[in-house]
């Protein structure tokens, strides 16, 4: 005789374990190329396989990826864990749009869609940038969505200080981050760069639930996009200097190498551009006394005393066009600057031939730290400021003309800030 008690029981169990089994924090990035799409999730049980399918155009989902999924435990005492997939998208056909989903066949996530670029040559790459997004008080947040679902940009930089933080409550807060941000990171790449809210337990969040390039656990890649190069660094590797001095010896040689490579001819005649994005900026004018309070921020000059592996020099070196940085909640412009000098005296927008990197800082795209303030006094270096919520739109119109703007979200949108960065007379 069957117990129907027995039964409930049996339900539910199978009820729950398929909800388990169900694949959230669905995200997308670059592969080792802008056609080819990494797409990442997440599921609490294991589900023995990781596919995407996906259609060309619309329906049917009739091409497959296999992927491959890890464990990903969380440092702190509850020890939650789940099942973080991967699925490359290869060779994909430019200027095309492609659905997919996500999941195994214990179930899928829903269907999302991007877009690729068109072949190099032609294409404006248009992106959003922005740091120190959490997951309460992102005020960018539903201004990000509007964007991205009008196809407004080919990717979104994060330059780092996620969810606040992802490793919070066990982790709770990072899944309800990449759960959140999924309606954007779900449609176009989210390229990501590391900041100090993710030191906890050796970065392990960080590492753990994104898939940049290369083979660095996400911490430092570059990729190409049109004619941009851009670079991602950790600036951590300076601060937290208890995890040991080996990881910025090794980021600054990977650096170097990724530079000369950039720079040589062969490449700056196609991609002139180089960006870096890093999290703690070199300058700044915030009253933020650990940061911008002093000359010589240690990613600029070096780490203490040795006064080895500062950086300035290194971009000056290579004619890094532009530096973005984010961690303080603000938004911050610079003249172009080298060691504390306005080179030519160019206090000029448009910046016309620039000799040293323009600097950005933004990180207003809301947090539970709220804003960051300004000193009163504004440095002769520092050209626009605003504390307002808010993020930054570039698009590279093509080999000499770089364009960015501001957006408020205090002020419903307003571009509060637009430069172009014209360089016509580059020598490669
Ligand atoms: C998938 O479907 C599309 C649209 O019907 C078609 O053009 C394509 O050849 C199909 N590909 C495969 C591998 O079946
Ligand atoms: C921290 O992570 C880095 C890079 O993944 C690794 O090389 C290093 O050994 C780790 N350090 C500790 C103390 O776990
Ligand atoms: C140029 O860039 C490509 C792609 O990033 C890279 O594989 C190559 O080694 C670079 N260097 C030269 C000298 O072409
Ligand atoms: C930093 O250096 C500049 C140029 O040497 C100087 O004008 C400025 O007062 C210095 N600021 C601080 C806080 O030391
Ligand atoms: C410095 O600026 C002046 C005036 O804008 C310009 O004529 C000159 O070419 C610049 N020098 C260099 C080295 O770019
Ligand atoms: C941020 O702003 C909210 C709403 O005004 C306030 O409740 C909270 O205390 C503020 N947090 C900080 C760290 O200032
Ligand atoms: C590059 O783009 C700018 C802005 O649209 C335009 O004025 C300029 O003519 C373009 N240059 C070339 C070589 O196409
Ligand atoms: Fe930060």
């Amino acid at each position: 005789m069957r117990s129907p008690l027995l039964l409930i029981l049996a339900a539910g169990y199978i009820y729950c374990k398929t909800v388990q089994l169900q694949p959230e924090q669905v995200h997308i990035s670059y592969g080792d190329s802008v056609y080819e799409i990494v797409v990442t999730w997440s599921t609490i049980g294991d589900t023995k396989e990781s596919i995407v399918e996906y259609g060309v155009g619309f329906r049917p989902l009739n091409y497959t990826a296999l992927g491959y999924s890890k464990l990903f435990t969380d440092g702190g005492t509850k020890k939650r864990s789940q099942y973080i997939h991967t699925a490359t998208l290869k060779n994909l056909k430019p200027s095309t749009v492609y659905v997919y989903h996500a999941g195994s066949r214990f179930g899928w996530s829903d269907e999302f869609l991007f877009r690729t670029p068109p072949i190099s040559e032609h294409w404006q790459p248009s992106l959003a940038i922005f740091g120190d997004m959490g997951l309460e008080n992102a005020q960018s947040l539903a201004r990000l969505q509007e964007d991205t679902h009008q196809g407004m940009y080919d990717a979104i930089l994060h330059v780092g200080d996620f969810a606040y933080d992802m490793n919070s409550h066990n982790g709770v807060v990072g899944d309800k981050f990449m759960k959140q941000i999924q309606t954007i990171a779900a449609y176009v790449p989210y390229m990501t760069c590391v900041g100090n809210h993710e030191e906890r337990y050796n970065f392990s969040h960080y590492k753990m639930r994104f898939n940049m390039p290369g083979e660095t656990e996400n911490l430092m890649f570059s990729f190409n996009m049109g004619p941009v190069h851009i670079i991602s660094i950790s600036t951590e590797v300076y601060y937290f200097l208890n995890y040991g001095i080996k990881p910025l010896v090794f980021q600054y040689q990977w650096l170097e190498n990724d530079l000369k490579e950039a720079t040589h001819p062969n490449n700056r005649t196609v991609r002139p551009w180089i960006i870096v994005m890093g999290h703690r900026p070199m300058y700044c004018s915030n009253t933020d006394p650990a940061d911008c309070s002093h000359n010589s921020t240690f990613t600029r000059v070096g780490i203490p005393f040795l006064h080895m592996f500062g950086m300035e020099k290194l971009f000056y070196d290579h004619k890094v066009d532009v530096l973005i940085w984010a961690h303080q909640h603000s938004y911050e412009r610079l003249w172009p600057i080298y060691d504390f000098k306005i080179l030519n005296g160019s206090y000029e927008q448009p910046y016309l031939n620039p000799l040293a990197p323009v600097h950005i800082i933004t990180g207003s795209a809301g947090c539970k730290e709220n804003h960051s303030h300004f000193d009163n006094d504004k440095p002769y270096w520092s050209a626009v400021r605003s504390t307002d919520y808010g993020y930054t739109r570039m698009k590279a119109y093509n080999k000499t003309h770089l364009y960015f703007e501001q957006i408020s979200d205090d002020q419903n949108g307003a571009i509060i800030d637009s430069f172009w960065i014209i360089q016509n007379k580059r020598k490669v």
